[in-house]
This record gives structure tokens, C-alpha cells and sequence, in this order.
């Protein structure tokens, strides 16, 4: 996967061909906590030609170098050093989960360089519950398995949840409840309505850690947001229902740059 450095630090991504083209809309895709850049691979492959698609590793996740941070902000102020490292000006930002926490950060403290937001499987605010974060933090094998199994849709493929618990497993020892400590402090109930860009939220019907009640608290404030409801899906929905989500993004995408 290539890499950049970024405040010195190596951080690696997943991207179609082509993706740093400044005749492109430029996509950036941003996991959610325990994931990697992979967990968009049906994004930048089905969206990569019209845009330009770029999948992060968030720092101290999939190839890029640790540690991981513990806050959103943190993140954030990572994701804008990529995005000045690979000399990009104007991105549509999109985020899953812990990734829709930076999204919307970025879209009130930073959008001068942003196109539009991608909110998916997101909330104002993210607390955890704390049976998670608890056992997660004393390594049980058993709050792993729960998480994992909450990430997506009861309906889920047997080869989707095994992917997902396997990933959630590899991640290294600290980093998942380092994101879900940066999840849980975020809230911006009280100033997502400042967000002023062309805002797309996306969330799984079945989504169960960030109901569909949390994107519609969003959608009723922020101008102009469009909000899609994906049946047959859960908090992961970009991987539950990978056509369905690239058409809605897409769809989104030109409608923006027109
Ligand atoms: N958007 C809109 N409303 C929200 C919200 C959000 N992002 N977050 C909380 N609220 C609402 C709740 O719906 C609730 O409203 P209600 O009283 O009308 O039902 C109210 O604010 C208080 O909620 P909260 O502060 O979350 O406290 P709680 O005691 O109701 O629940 C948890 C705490 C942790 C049990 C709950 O947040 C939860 O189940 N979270 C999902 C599971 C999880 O761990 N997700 C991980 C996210 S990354």
C-alpha cells in the first residue's frame, strides 16, 4: 500500500489508480475505531475512474505507523496532514463511526479545504456503553465478540461477521478501546447545525451501536443534508451492502460537483 509521511509519521492508504488527479473529485474515506483503509475496498474499487479514492490508515491501524491516538481531535488534526501531504485542496470527506466523529470535526473547525461530508453509521455525539468499554479494556474475549457482533446486521453473512471479528482482533492490543475513549468523549449535539457544507448521511437500517434516531438528529440540522436509510444493513453498511452505498454515494458526489 503506498504511504506518506505526515508530521513524520508514516501513514498508509488504499487508493484506485489515478487517485491524486486534480481534474477528480477527490474522495477520502475514513474507518471506524479497530479498522483500517480495507474496510472501504468495495468503495475504492467501485468508485475509483469518475473520483479520485482514498482509503486511510488512521494512525497506528492497518500499515500506518503507531500509536493510534485517543482523541477525535487528535485524528483529525492527522487526517488534515494527509490530506496537506498529498496536496490535495478541496475533498469530499467521508467517515464511518469513529471516522464520521473526525468528519464532522473537520466540517466545523476545518472547511475550507472540504467539498462535503460523508456521514455514516455517525452520531453528534458517541457514547459507549460502558460494559464495552470495560471489557474491552481487561482484553475479554467475550466484550470482542459482542462489539464485533453489534458492528453489523443480525443478517449478516456468516463470512462478513468472521471478517469483522477478525479484524476488530488483529488491531493492536490498546488501540480499539483508544478509539472508542475518543468516541465516547465526542459530542457535538449542541453545534452540528453550524456544519455548512453539502452533507450526505448514510446509515444501516439495522444499524444497531449508532441508531438510525442518531443520523436523523443530524439530518434535521444541518441544511441541505440528504439521508439515506439502507435496508438490510447495520453499522457497517459500506461492507453490508456495498452497491447499494456506492450508488448512494456517487449519486451524491455528482449532484455536489454539478
Ligand atoms: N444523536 C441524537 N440523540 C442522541 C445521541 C446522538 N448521537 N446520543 C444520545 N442521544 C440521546 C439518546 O437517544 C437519549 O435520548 P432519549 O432520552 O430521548 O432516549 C439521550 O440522548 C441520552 O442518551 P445517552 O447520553 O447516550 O445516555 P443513555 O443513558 O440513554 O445511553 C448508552 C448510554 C451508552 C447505553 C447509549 O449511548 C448506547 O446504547 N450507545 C450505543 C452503543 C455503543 O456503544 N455504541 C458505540 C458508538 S461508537
Amino acid at each position: 500500500m503506498p504511504e506518506v509521511s505526515v508530521d513524520g509519521r508514516r501513514i498508509s492508504y488504499l487508493s484506485g489508480p489515478d487517485a491524486v488527479d486534480a481534474s477528480k473529485l477527490a474522495i477520502i474515506m475514513i474507518h471506524g475505531s479497530g479498522g483500517d483503509g480495507k474496510d472501504w475496498s468495495y468503495q475504492v474499487e467501485g468508485l475509483s475512474g469518475p473520483f479520485g479514492v482514498i482509503a486511510i490508515d488512521l494512525p497506528g491501524h492497518g500499515g500506518s505507523e503507531p500509536p493510534a491516538e485517543t482523541s477525535v481531535e487528535a485524528y483529525a488534526k492527522r487526517v488534515e496532514g494527509f490530506v496537506r501531504a498529498l496536496g490535495l485542496s478541496k475533498v469530499f470527506l467521508i467517515g464511518c463511526s469513529l471516522g464520521s466523529a473526525i468528519t464532522q470535526w473537520l466540517g466545523l473547525e476545518k472547511p475550507e479545504w472540504l467539498a462535503g461530508l460523508g456521514i455514516v453509521g455517525g452520531g453528534a455525539r458517541l457514547k459507549v456503553l460502558p460494559a464495552f468499554l470495560e471489557g474491552l479494556a481487561k482484553g475479554s474475549e467475550n466484550s470482542l465478540e459482542s462489539f464485533a457482533g453489534f458492528a453489523v446486521s443480525e443478517g449478516a453473512s456468516e463470512q462478513v461477521k468472521g471478517n469483522v471479528l477478525e479484524k476488530l482482533r488483529s488491531a493492536p492490543p490498546g488501540t480499539l478501546v483508544g478509539d472508542l475513549t475518543a468516541c465516547n468523549e465526542f459530542d457535538v449535539l449542541d453545534r452540528i447545525s453550524a456544519i455548512d457544507l453539502p452533507t450526505c448521511i448514510v446509515v444501516g437500517e439495522n444499524d444497531r451501536l449508532t441508531p438510525v434516531k442518531y443520523s436523523k438528529f443530524i439530518s434535521d440540522r444541518v441544511k441541505g443534508s440528504q439521508m439515506s436509510v439502507v435496508p438490510n444493513a447495520g453499522h457497517l453498511v459500506m461492507i453490508e451492502q456495498p452497491d447499494e452505498f456506492n450508488r448512494i454515494v456517487a449519486k451524491f458526489a455528482v449532484d455536489m460537483i454539478n
